[in-house]
């Protein structure tokens, strides 16, 4: 299997050499959708559904052109989606507390930390810090038997990896067909087998996130929760009335008079357009019912499109009693079993935290999900226990993760183009529905999918969309494709 940044480093490679634009100028078809809004008054002109980084955008953006009658409906008490943060028990106060405002309810002697932490942000964040790894000297490694130097074999992983994007990027100038990671990886020479060499990789596949936005890997140690930034943003232009707070969308039901939304408790709300930001796992599972049904080269860019899962698993303990490097890698015999650890209660992060947080993903994410916790805590104390052989573990004080894949909320962590992902599918995955309905959110941004800077790029580039049809009187639309097309017959 695969690890999902991985294939997402080598698809960025490919993808931005391979389609100038997916932006595609409207049809003359889409030119004759007219717009009627003679019908009764509506809630809004626009009704913006989720209230993460790209609803927020969407709203930010909408006000700028002048436009204020929308509003956010969101199925959550809070505005930030997966900008989540999670209170963390603590019996002291906050070492590094940078906040200034208070923002709702922060109780004393709790603090919480990141947990979707980021990568950019530079315009907003006071608060990062550098977070790439530069060398393996800053990497301690383990195995079952406790500390063992393989770093001869991390080594060989860098350069491996070096190898793989250079011959990803090779290949699409010759046209060549789309591979896997696994597939770049076998014609390059890198064939992993032991423990070693597959816990290695799969560090490199982490810490390689490709975001050509910002050489800078920022993580947010704010006590507020990252989440904090869209709240501020949230507080300066928002008024209570744009904002429904706990409430579900069930049914969104659109035609040429524009879109009608239901929500779970029966409540309706109307509008002449809906930007709907749901993640692209919340699409996949049909939470929400489309009236007409989503057509077909729709719903195939949809299901062709992967969510990942990435998990961070958050203990916090009376005391530190581990590494002082920022991280480390531990090579279990399953490959995929806890192996990457950092360290928060570090100099550079959150010093005195006690705070150690662990990586897993995909299946592993899935398996410890349906698990029962004291299952999951008890497995990452005995892995804790081979990587010290020689310290008694004490118990956590906390213990946290969030099961992205489970929550009918979000379902995964975030998107991942696979290979026999086509720019078609991807003009297809973004496009609207008759001028009516939008999609915006990290899943349809062709350059940063996966990542906050993608939420927030389409949820300010599509309401500028929509603002342009509010102002216009109607809409063109953006381009689709009604076949996507590929394949020669045997
Ligand atoms: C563990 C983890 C770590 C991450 N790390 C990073 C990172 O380091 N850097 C980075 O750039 N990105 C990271 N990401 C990804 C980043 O969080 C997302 O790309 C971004 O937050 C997505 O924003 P969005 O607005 O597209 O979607 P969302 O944040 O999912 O917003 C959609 C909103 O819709 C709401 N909603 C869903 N269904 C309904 C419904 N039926 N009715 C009403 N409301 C509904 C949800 O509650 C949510 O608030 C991480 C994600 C996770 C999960
Ligand atoms: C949303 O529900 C929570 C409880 O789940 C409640 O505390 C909060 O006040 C509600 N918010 C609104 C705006 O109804
Ligand atoms: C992590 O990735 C960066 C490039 O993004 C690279 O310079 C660095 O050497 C890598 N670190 C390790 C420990 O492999
Ligand atoms: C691995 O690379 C680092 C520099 O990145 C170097 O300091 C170290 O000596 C190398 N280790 C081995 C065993 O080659
Ligand atoms: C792994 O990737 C995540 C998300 O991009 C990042 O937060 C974390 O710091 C990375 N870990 C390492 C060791 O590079
Ligand atoms: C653990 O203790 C044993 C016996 O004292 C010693 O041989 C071993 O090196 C120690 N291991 C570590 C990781 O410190």
């Amino acid at each position: 299997m695969i690890h999902h940044t991985m294939a997402r480093t080598l698809q960025l490679v490919i993808l931005c050499l391979l389609c100038p634009s997916v932006l595609a100028f409207p049809t003359g078809e889409a030119a004759q959708r007219a717009f009627a809004s003679d019908t009764p008054r509506k809630d809004a002109r626009v009704l913006i559904l989720g209230g993460g980084m790209a609803g927020i955008t969407a709203a930010r953006t909408l006000h700028d052109q002048g436009i204020d009658e929308f509003i956010i409906v969101e199925a959550r008490h809070e505005l930030g989606g997966r900008m989540m943060s999670q209170h963390l028990r603590r019996t002291w106060a906050a070492v590094h507390c940078r906040g200034r405002r208070e923002l709702g309810a922060r109780h004393a002697k709790t603090w919480r930390c990141c947990e979707s932490g980021m990568d950019v942000w530079t315009e907003h964040t006071v608060w990062g810090h550098t977070t790439k790894l530069t060398e393996s000297a800053s990497v301690a490694m383990y195995d079952e038997t406790g500390p063992v130097d393989f770093s001869d074999v991390f080594n060989q992983s860098v350069e491996d990896f070096d190898r793989l994007i250079a011959s990803a990027g090779e290949r699409v100038p010759k046209g060549l067909v789309d591979a896997s990671a696994r597939t770049g990886y076998s014609l390059t020479g890198a064939r992993p087998h032991t423990h070693h060499e597959m816990a290695s990789e799969y560090f490199q596949n982490n810490n390689s996130t490709f975001t050509g936005f910002s050489e800078d890997n920022l993580l947010s140690v704010d006590q507020r929760g990252f989440k904090t930034i869209l709240h501020s943003e949230a507080e300066a232009f928002l008024s209570p009335e744009q904002l429904r707070f706990n409430s579900t969308v069930s049914r969104i039901r659109y035609s040429a008079n524009g879109v009608e939304v239901a929500l779970d408790d029966g409540r309706e709300l109307t509008a002449d357009y809906a930007i709907c930001t749901f993640s692209l796992g919340v699409l996949q599972h049909s939470s929400v019912a489309f009236e007409p049904q989503l057509p077909m080269w729709k719903r195939e860019a949809i299901h062709s499109m992967t969510m990942g899962v990435y998990t961070k698993l958050f203990l916090q303990f009376p005391h530190k009693f581990w590494f002082d490097t920022e991280a480390a890698l531990y090579a279990d015999r399953e490959r995929g079993r806890y192996p990457i650890w950092q360290s928060l209660d570090h100099p550079k992060f959150l010093p005195g935290s006690g705070i150690l947080f662990g990586t897993v993903t995909g299946a592993f994410s899935r398996r410890i999900e349906s698990l029962p916790r004291r299952q999951v805590l008890d497995e990452i104390l005995s892995v804790l226990a081979s990587m010290f052989p020689n310290i008694t573990i004490p118990e956590p004080l906390d213990f946290h993760f969030h099961p992205w894949s489970a929550d009918p909320l979000f379902r995964g962590s975030y998107a991942n183009w696979p290979p026999s992902f086509l720019p078609e599918h991807h003009a297809n995955l973004r496009a609207d529905l008759d001028g009516k309905v939008w999609f915006a959110g990290e899943y349809t941004s062709r350059l940063y999918f996966g990542y906050l800077q993608g939420a927030y790029f389409e949820g300010r580039d599509i309401a500028v969309e929509v603002a342009e049809c509010i102002r216009g009187g109607g809409c063109l639309g953006l381009e689709h494709v009604e076949q996507v097309k590929n394949a020669n017959p045997y």
